[in-house]
């Protein structure tokens, strides 16, 4: 059903936020979802390194175990509560369960809150966060046709993308975080600039104290061409993504927006994220 691509971007706004129908068909469910307090949540906006956190929080918890068989795909391990069509899949058996998310903090459903939920934000950079969310679109049958890439930056920057827009996202978390103590807010950028260190704060943050050798080895499974490695079955039965026309696990690198904005597009998109960022002291850092 997926192959007769596509809606083309035509920013359809669902409670005020740009989606797609696969996002919200379940929306009752989603907003009654009953979490539980112990439940991890994961949450960003899209392209911003969720699976890679997917996994380093599955790994945290339950590596040790899954050493000992073969265990599912990344994307099976950690359930997309808006995209999960069946809350009694067995990835949500684990105890804590792990769940990821992309939605907007306002749209959380309200049982995460109440139970005091743990939750772990990703935020990437924004330029970084354009390119590979083009690609992505490029590549994954369910996405609306990206278009051009001159006008994916404007389609950006108006929050048109979806999951709406990406200075909503990054901003609404991180008010979040200052009211409610339970979100880890971490940036991509400090994941790739050492993350020993961002595993460190994470242990600390889940209440967890992994031996030298545990932190050793989820680094080494969480690495970049060890996770293209190991989820190489994962996305090759996948029916929503063509890798033909560009890999899930692409790049992984920050600053590769320089590869795609010509001068006067970063000095044009430089301008409007100064507007639009300027009330907020989050700061991203473009290259490391
Ligand atoms: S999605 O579709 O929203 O769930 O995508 P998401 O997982 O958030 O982001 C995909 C980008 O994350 C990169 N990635 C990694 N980078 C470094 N190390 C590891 N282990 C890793 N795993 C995933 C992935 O390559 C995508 O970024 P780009 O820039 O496109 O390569």
């Amino acid at each position: 059903c997926f192959k007769n691509k596509r809606a083309i971007y035509n920013h359809k706004l669902f409670e005020g936020v740009t989606m797609t129908h696969y996002f919200t068909d379940n929306w009752e469910k989603v907003k009654n979802f009953k979490a539980k307090p112990d439940d991890v949540v994961i949450a960003t906006y899209p392209k911003a390194g969720t699976t890679w956190m997917s996994e380093i929080v599955d790994q945290l918890f339950f590596g040790e175990i899954r050493r000992e068989s073969s265990s599912p795909s990344i994307f099976d391990r950690v359930p997309f509560l808006e995209f999960c069509e069946d809350f009694q899949t067995e990835s949500l058996l684990t105890s804590p369960r792990l769940i990821k998310t992309h939605l907007p903090v306002q749209l959380v459903p309200q049982s995460f809150w109440e139970q005091n939920c743990r939750m772990i934000y990703v935020a990437r950079n924004p330029k970084d966060i354009m390119v590979s969310y083009y690609h992505f679109d490029r590549m994954n049958k369910i996405q609306p046709d990206p278009g051009a890439w001159e006008e994916y930056i404007d389609k950006f920057n108006t929050g048109q993308l979806v999951f709406g827009s990406w200075y909503d996202h990054v901003q609404g978390w991180w008010e979040k975080s200052r009211s409610y103590s339970r979100i880890c807010y971490v940036f991509f950028e400090d994941m790739r600039e050492d993350p020993a260190r961002e595993i460190s704060r994470l242990c600390s943050f889940l209440g967890l104290s992994p031996n030298e050798t545990q932190k050793k080895e989820v680094l080494r499974k969480t690495g970049f061409e060890e996770m293209k490695k190991s989820m190489a079955d994962a996305l090759s039965n996948n029916d929503e993504f063509d890798e033909s026309v560009s890999p899930f696990m692409r790049k992984g690198i920050v600053g590769d927006w320089k590869n795609h904005f010509t001068v006067a597009q970063n000095e044009a998109f430089n301008e409007e994220y100064r507007k639009k960022m300027k009330e907020s002291d989050l700061k991203f850092k473009m290259e490391i």
